[in-house]
């Protein structure tokens, strides 16, 4: 008899075939039950009718515990009251696994019990199809760079220099030497666009932020691509495909999980039109002081500012040319203007923020120097990184999409502690 994934089960209407599942909830009465089974694949019923099968398999049945393991027997058929459309008329079944007293019932629990459990929490249903979703965004991401002729290059986590901002970094010894947790890939990715031309990466950065808000993780995973020979237009331009590109495979890979997740697909849908509507800086601020927000030029953006620029749109937004002070040494200065760089952020709607930072970098040797030394940084730390302005510096591009944030985004769901299998939080490192 052929063992089978519950997701398979199309393929196999009307065969007998075995399946390892788990049992995430039950109901029967005298003569049927019904068990809702998972294998992590997908979810679907069980049904045991009294009359067909032997009475101690049905008395079993009756008996099974939430989350015990079993092999179950029986056979495919459609099921067509189910969104699902199959379920599984069961023969035989055989515990594995007992569970007693399992911790997460159907009713409703506090968040930080939740968190508590999180290695539990992960076998719900919501839980499961974000987590479906993660893996479609991370796919999709490897495709679309493929297609597009990057190379995915792995920067290292152990680093001897900040990227972004010495207040964030998380110390730790490297034998008799400091090091630091990568923040951010950029600077090494920089040196692989030299080497060869179109990179990306997708990797763990820490941030050791005293936030706690419902988008900040201390771990977070994050994509960088960097294009030699790119300014920041071209590298707009890219940077709204890959997201496009996301929504709609999202969109065509995961609809059971939107579904499961009552996201609105419509909505989606909207966020694949291209191009994505752009604002400068202080287009922005000008448009926030109109409306009654105590915003000064200079200042950056907090998440009530970000979300009423966002909902002036359908889509994402670009943010573009922020005051150079409020943003990392690595930037380039805009042309015609000193006081602002050539950057952008690129900010989810609905509230769900800051997505995208990215900019076109200094390559300038004398220029990324001066820039160094202001923002107080040894530049002997970087004197790697200076050799990549000695040695055939081009103008070059790039920018950082925050995986988490975007699963947010993509499935609608509250906090950013949800999109990730395991979140590391302030003040939480269990499990
Ligand atoms: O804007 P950030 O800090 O940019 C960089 O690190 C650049 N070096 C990227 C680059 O140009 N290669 O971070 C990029 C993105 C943000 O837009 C956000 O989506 C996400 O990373 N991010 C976080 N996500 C979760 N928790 C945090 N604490 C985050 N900080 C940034
Ligand atoms: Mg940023």
């Amino acid at each position: 008899m052929e063992k089978i994934r519950i997701i398979e089960a199309s393929k196999h209407i009307g065969e007998m075939v075995r399946i390892g599942g788990w049992i995430s909830n039950k109901r029967s009465s005298g003569k049927i039950a019904f068990l809702q089974l998972r294998d992590g694949s997908a979810y679907f019923q069980g049904v045991v009718v009294k009359s067909e099968v032997e009475e101690s398999i049905f008395d079993l049945a009756k008996s099974l515990t939430q989350e015990s393991s079993v092999w179950v027997t029986g056979i495919i058929q459609e099921d067509t009251r189910s969104k699902f459309g199959y379920e599984i008329h069961v023969k035989e079944i055989e515990v594995i696994g007992e569970s007693k007293d399992y911790p997460i019932t159907p009713k409703e629990h506090g968040t930080e019990f939740l968190m508590d459990h999180r290695h539990l929490w992960l076998r719900s249903s919501k839980q499961h199809a974000i987590m479906q979703i993660r893996n479609e965004v991370i796919r999709a991401t490897y495709e679309f760079f493929n297609n597009e002729g990057f190379l995915k290059v792995d920067p290292p986590i152990l680093t001897g220099n900040a990227a972004e901002d010495t207040t964030e970094l998380f110390h730790t010894q490297y034998f008799e030497y400091d090091a630091f947790l990568s923040q951010s890939g950029q600077l090494y990715m920089e040196a692989a666009a030299m080497a060869l031309g179109k990179v990306f990466s997708f990797g763990p950065t820490f941030r050791a932020e005293k936030s706690k808000t419902r988008r900040h993780l201390i771990e977070f995973w994050m994509i960088e691509p960097e294009m030699a020979f790119m300014d920041q237009n071209e590298s707009l331009e890219i940077q709204e495909k890959y997201v496009a590109y996301l929504v709609q495979n999202v969109l065509d890979n995961c609809d059971m999980a939107l579904d499961i997740l009552e996201r609105d697909k419509e909505l989606l849908k909207k966020y694949t039109t291209l191009p994505y509507p752009r604002i400068s800086y202080d287009e922005a601020v000008d448009l926030l002081q109109n409306n009654d927000f105590d915003i000064e030029w200079g200042e950056d953006f907090g998440s009530p500012q970000e979300t009423f620029i966002a909902n002036q749109y359908d889509q994402p937004v670009f943010i573009l040319n922020y005051p150079k002070a409020i943003k990392p040494f690595y930037m380039k200065p805009h042309p015609d203007r000193d006081d602002v760089v050539l950057c952008a952020d690129m900010i989810a709607p609905e509230g769900y923020g800051e997505i995208i930072g990215g900019s076109q970098r200094e390559d300038d040797y004398e220029a990324l120097q001066t820039q160094l030394e202001k923002h107080g940084l040894d530049i002997k730390d970087y004197d790697w990184y200076l050799d990549l302005r000695r040695y055939g510096s081009v103008p070059h591009s790039g920018f950082g999409l925050g995986l988490e944030r975007t699963i947010t985004w993509l499935s609608g769901t509250e906090h950013i502690r949800e999109a990730i299998p395991f979140p590391r939080l302030l003040n939480r490192i269990y499990p």
